[in-house]
């Protein structure tokens, strides 16, 4: 006998209850709701872990924040959260744990899974990779003719390239300054041409990052660096030159990198969750070990905050429901992430991977239909750019589209007046967007609708333990998402079917493979580019 499914997700009791509040809520006016209440910007204000989140200019009250942490309770987000801190297989459709939290715990901290005490394997591995970025960034590690390490490339993609890109350009004003940081992840050629033509072989470092030590761009950009390499000089440089961050030995020594110079981590730490681990070697070459540590510390601050406040003032909670309320009851489609500091100019990029990557999916843990929309389009760059490009849509276009502003209060420089600038655009775009202008005397293309959301979320200053607070509120609010909509946010097989297509039609380019075996389009397209490039 087939077994009885649970009713589907928007029919349980509490999701009914915020549809129905969510009638009335489509009609109200943010700007009436600061009018109603002047306690509102106090009320729905969160500190935690050195981050300040206002989101009093969402289309909430009290009763929507009671309700939506009701539906929090009522999906089990507290066993969940304690389950994954505990390194319970979370990860069902991998049978792994999702324990990326474990790699920023204190080293006094005690945490054993399966019998293995894992907070010392963690800070083994830490101390390794934290010595050896320490000898480059001292000059100690030199290249083959004995000159000091200039520049190191990290090779990876996905989680292996947009953590350490992100967190290198964030922490630029914290960075060794003589060092420079490249990051090659594109299959594109034309990308590796570019980044190899401004190195010297003497005195560049390459990581080569991968946790599968398999990935097809990652290989190809790897044997193309070690061939460039060799070029220059002698095989028996290569270990001066070449070190790997993986999980997998055997794949890193068949490309000739010995364990002596591999930094490995742990399967349970997720490609996109990674940054903490030894993924972060090219952070930690350019921060160091006392930065990396209070990036690691930030990031723990947070889940502390994430495993100990009430579901209703709990930073990360709320930054998911509130995404949850919109995605599901307003029926918006996309999230915009308007970090208004520079250095963070790739954290939208990185966000895209956490949270669609994550909660891109259409089926249930237990592989039934989600009933409900899941993560929407993440999507964004840094201001004030973004007012020049594209926020005339969020303004008078006809979508509602929520946005993350972020903001530091304190610049790196001393050019105080391009600061305040800069804050004075960033919140005049949030009050704009809530306020618009409807104004019976001007014609319609210079009305403003308003009422559009946002969040602010304010640092003093971009510290490294800033930055690591605020990735990990964004991890656990991509947590949270997938335990709403009951969906495994710490698989990604949605990625598999295009790479087993490439493999073929790349048989097909070189040649080796000549019958067309695709549709009409697929085949006449591989036809003109074997005749292009052969
Ligand atoms: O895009 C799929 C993916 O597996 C990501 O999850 C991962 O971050 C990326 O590829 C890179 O994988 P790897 O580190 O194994 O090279």
């Amino acid at each position: 006998m087939r077994e009885q499914q649970p009713a589907p997700l928007i029919d349980s009791p509490a999701a009914v209850a915020l549809a129905k509040h969510a009638q009335a809520a489509r009609q109200w006016r943010l700007r009436e709701l600061f009018e109603q209440d002047a306690s509102r910007a106090t009320q729905f204000t969160l500190e935690a872990a050195g981050l300040c989140l206002d989101f009093s200019k969402n289309h909430l009250t009290s009763e929507t924040v009671k309700l939506l942490a009701e539906f929090a309770e009522a999906r089990g987000v507290e066993t969940l959260r304690e389950a994954m801190f505990r390194g319970e297989r979370i990860n069902r459709s991998e049978q792994r744990a999702a324990l990326h939290t474990a790699l920023r715990l204190p080293a006094s901290a005690t945490l054993t899974v399966d019998g293995e005490d894992l907070v010392s394997e963690v800070q083994r591995e830490l101390a390794r990779a934290l010595a050896f970025a320490e000898r480059v960034r001292q000059g100690d590690w030199t290249g083959f003719n004995g000159k000091k390490i200039t520049d190191v490339v990290n090779v990876g993609i996905g989680g292996s390239d947009l953590g350490p890109m992100m967190t290198c350009a964030a922490l630029r004003a914290y960075a060794h300054p003589d060092l420079r940081f490249h990051f090659l992840s594109n299959v594109d050629g034309h990308a590796i041409v570019a980044t190899l033509a401004k190195l010297d072989p003497a005195t560049t470092l390459f990581i080569i990052s991968s946790k599968s030590f398999t990935t097809q761009e990652t290989m190809l950009n790897a044997h193309a660096a070690r061939r460039w390499f060799l070029n220059h000089a002698d095989e028996k440089y290569l270990a001066q030159h070449f070190v790997a961050v993986s999980t997998n030995t055997a794949a890193v020594e068949a490309f000739g990198i010995s364990r002596d110079n591999m930094f490995p981590f742990r399967d349970w730490v997720g490609g996109r969750f990674s940054i903490w681990s030894s993924i972060g070697l090219s952070l930690m070459i350019a921060i160091g070990k006392d930065h990396f540590g209070n990036f690691l510390s930030g990031g723990h601050a947070m889940d502390e905050h994430f495993c100990q406040a009430p579901l209703n003032a709990n930073m990360p909670v709320m930054l998911a429901l509130i995404a949850f309320w919109y995605r599901d009851y307003f029926e918006t489609s996309s999230q915009l992430i308007a970090p208004y500091h520079e250095d963070l100019r790739h954290f939208p990029a990185y966000l895209q991977q956490l949270e669609m990557e994550s909660n891109g999916k259409r089926v249930t843990r237990d592989g039934q239909p989600v009933s409900m929309k899941t993560s929407p389009v993440i999507w964004g760059s840094a201001g004030t750019n973004n007012q020049h490009a594209y926020f005339q849509m969020l303004h008078q276009g006809s979508d509602l589209i929520p946005v993350d502003f972020i903001v530091a209060l304190k610049p790196m420089h001393d050019l105080l007046d391009q600061h305040r600038a800069l804050l004075a655009n960033c919140f005049a775009q949030a009050e704009a967007l809530m306020n618009g202008v409807q104004d019976a005397s001007l014609p319609p293309h210079r009305e403003f609708p308003g009422n559009c959301p946002s969040n602010m979320l304010l640092m003093n200053q971009l510290s490294p333990a800033t930055l690591g607070a605020l990735i990990a509120l964004y991890e656990h609010k991509t947590f949270v998402l997938g335990v709403l909509w009951d969906i495994n946010s710490f698989d990604q097989w949605g990625v598999e079917l295009g790479k087993t297509l490439a493999l073929r039609i790349l048989s097909e380019l070189d040649g080796s493979e000549t019958t067309p075996t695709h549709d009409s389009s697929t085949d006449a397209l591989i036809k003109r580019a074997r005749d292009a490039i052969k």
